[in-house]
């Protein structure tokens, strides 16, 4: 928690300590009004002073006018703090995420992070108020009213000092066994999370394989395990109120005994006896808030080791830090290169891939699935860190550029792409902010997006849904391409980009970038031979290996797995 609480910025700190300010007033005034109670019916109603009573009660009311000011100031500014706080705490998590590698992210789960951002933060942030307000409130009230009660009556005080012990190790007791189950609590809400992100983002596919049911019972399952989790949790927790009561009137009954008596026989004032149980009353109350804090402290733990979690994940492709020189070329090395997505060398998926490519080739790369077509590809940008060896763009290794560098001459079509919520116009700039209308409309003509741009009713300014769900699978592709192309890279990396696109329309691409991209370094992954015959030169990829390079001639003379291709496709077309 402390790591956290140094992101809170110096205004929230201010105020937060304004909050404890307000709230030491607040109890200042509470703790000391039943005394005022006490001497008004020991002073004024028992010797029938009336303006001693009237006095006193003015007092009273006094304080409690500025007991409720300073309630109100405590809950504003602990609010406006803990806001100010979860704000920080999301604003450091996302940024953090922005960071990380393509790995940082597989191993910590997309879902994993929403959660983490949402339920987490709100988590965290209802603990800091309630530390805020209650945490620190309920000790000074138990201090407060603790001296109180003693300058009242030693012998009196004596009851409570016993039963706040007793008291004390209860609620200890159930603090530490509730911890883990409100652990195994969060855990399970993370499944549900995740369950509810899958199913909702594949919500299509699920239809379409009229899995409904299936999904249904097994969010059921999931739901179920949660409220198991919850009520296992909370079923320790549920013993703190009644304990409670038992112990606060347990008290009252043996205080009442106790003062009479000593009323009796002329030891206390009945006003003293009045005052001395709303004291206890405070302090009693206060535990129990001490320990409904620690409810709150002990759930929220989690939370913020979650959230750490996230801050302390080293982004494993860090940014190279000195001043870069701008990318040469687009010729792209691959020296012995081996990669692992454990990050071990036993299970490689690409191992001891040698490759060149010169500035301005066309390469194409094909290869069975899995064949780890994608994941040599994504070394270039570095969006993965190669295991071993180097992998050089513009005849520097790519961890001497700076990433947005790097990433600025690299276009790079992921096999799973995505648009975002907003204009088709948007989508396109996302790629770069200062392109010109021309600029624009000349990548979505080479892209051939632009005719079916044109088509729709308003054009450009078309809003796609979510996800870019209100385009066909083949205009999202074309869409893509020309997201990269506006970038005016040195290096253009499609994978698989076209594989919804039909044969004339991929054609027409292809012939668009040899006309327009001429100097630009071109890698086309396809399953179509028809998409990469043309190129300069052709990969031919088996299990993590390169299995042949060369030209489509020279491939269907000398390699068996690529005449092979050709053939079975060539039926396909006959
Ligand atoms: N993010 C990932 N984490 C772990 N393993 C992965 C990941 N992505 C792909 N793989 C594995 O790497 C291998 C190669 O995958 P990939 O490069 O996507 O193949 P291709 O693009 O040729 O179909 C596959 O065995 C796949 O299971
Ligand atoms: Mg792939």
């Amino acid at each position: 928690m402390r790591k956290l609480l140094s992101l809170l910025p110096q205004k929230h700190r201010w105020i937060s300590l304004l909050t404890i300010l307000f709230a030491i007033g607040e109890v200042l005034m509470e703790t000391m009004m039943p005394k005022v109670i006490a001497d008004i019916l020991n002073q004024g109603i028992e010797k029938q002073d009336m303006s001693y009573t009237l006095l006193s009660g003015g007092r009273l009311v006094l304080m409690a006018i500025f007991s409720l000011v300073f309630g109100v100031l405590a809950a504003q500014t602990s609010s406006v703090a803990s806001m100010g706080f979860a704000k920080e705490l999301r604003k450091a998590l996302f940024h953090r995420a922005q960071d990380f590698s393509f790995s940082n992210i597989d191993r910590l789960g997309t879902s994993s992070l929403i959660t983490r951002m949402t339920n987490d933060v709100s988590h965290v942030q209802m603990a800091f108020m309630t530390t805020m307000r209650v945490m620190l409130r309920a000790p000074f009230m138990l201090i407060f009213a603790t001296i109180m009660a003693f300058s009242i009556n030693h012998t009196l005080s004596g009851v409570f000092l016993c039963i706040i012990p007793v008291l004390s190790v209860f609620l200890f007791y159930v603090l530490k066994n509730a911890r883990p189950r409100f652990k195994k609590m969060l855990k399970t809400f993370d499944k549900l999370n995740a369950r509810i992100q899958e199913n909702l983002i594949g919500i299509r596919v699920v239809k379409a394989f009229a899995r409904d049911d299936w999904e249904n019972e097994h969010f059921d399952n999931t739901a179920d395990e949660v409220r198991n989790a919850q009520i296992h949790a909370e079923r320790l927790m549920i013993l703190n109120g009644p304990f409670m009561q038992l112990m606060i009137y347990l008290c009252i009954i043996l205080i009442l005994w106790f003062g009479g008596k000593m009323i009796v026989f002329g030891n206390m004032l009945p006003g003293d006896l009045t005052s001395f149980l709303i004291y206890v009353n405070q302090i009693l109350v206060s535990l129990s808030m001490v320990a409904a804090g620690f409810n709150f402290l002990v759930i929220s733990r989690a939370s913020v080791n979650r959230i750490n979690e996230v801050l302390e994940e080293i982004p494993d492709i860090p940014d190279s830090v000195e001043e870069d020189s701008s990318v040469q070329d687009g010729s792209i090395q691959f020296r012995d290169v081996s990669f692992s997505y454990a990050g071990n060398m036993d299970n490689c998926v690409l191992s001891h891939i040698n490759l060149d490519i010169q500035s301005g080739e066309t390469v194409g790369i094909i290869g069975g699935t899995g064949s780890a077509k994608s994941s040599l590809v994504q070394l270039i940008p570095r969006l993965y860190e190669v295991t071993n060896g180097q992998v050089l763009v513009g005849g520097k290794d790519v961890r001497e550029y700076r990433h947005s560098t790097l990433r600025e001459q690299v276009a790079m079509v992921l096999q799973k792409n995505v648009l975002f919520t907003g204009t088709i116009l948007e989508n396109l700039r996302w790629g770069n902010q200062e392109a010109t209308e021309e600029e624009i409309i000349a990548a979505c003509k080479a892209a051939q997006a632009h005719d079916f741009i044109t088509d729709f009713p308003n054009g450009y300014q078309t809003v796609l849904g979510q996800g870019g769900v209100n385009v066909s699978g083949g205009q999202k592709q074309r869409l893509c391409i020309a997201r990269a192309l506006l970038k005016k890279p040195k290096i253009v990396i499609l994978d698989d980009s076209t594989s919804a696109v039909d044969t004339a329309t991929d054609s027409k691409i292809r012939e668009a970038f040899q006309r327009e991209l001429s100097n630009t370094t071109t890698l086309i992954i396809a399953q179509r031979i028809s998409s990469i015959m043309d190129a300069d030169k052709i990969v031919v990829l088996e299990q993590g290996q390169i299995n042949a390079v060369g030209t489509h001639d020279q491939l269907l003379e000398t390699c068996e797995i690529y005449r092979e291709v050709y053939e079975s496709q060539k039926k396909g077309v006959a």
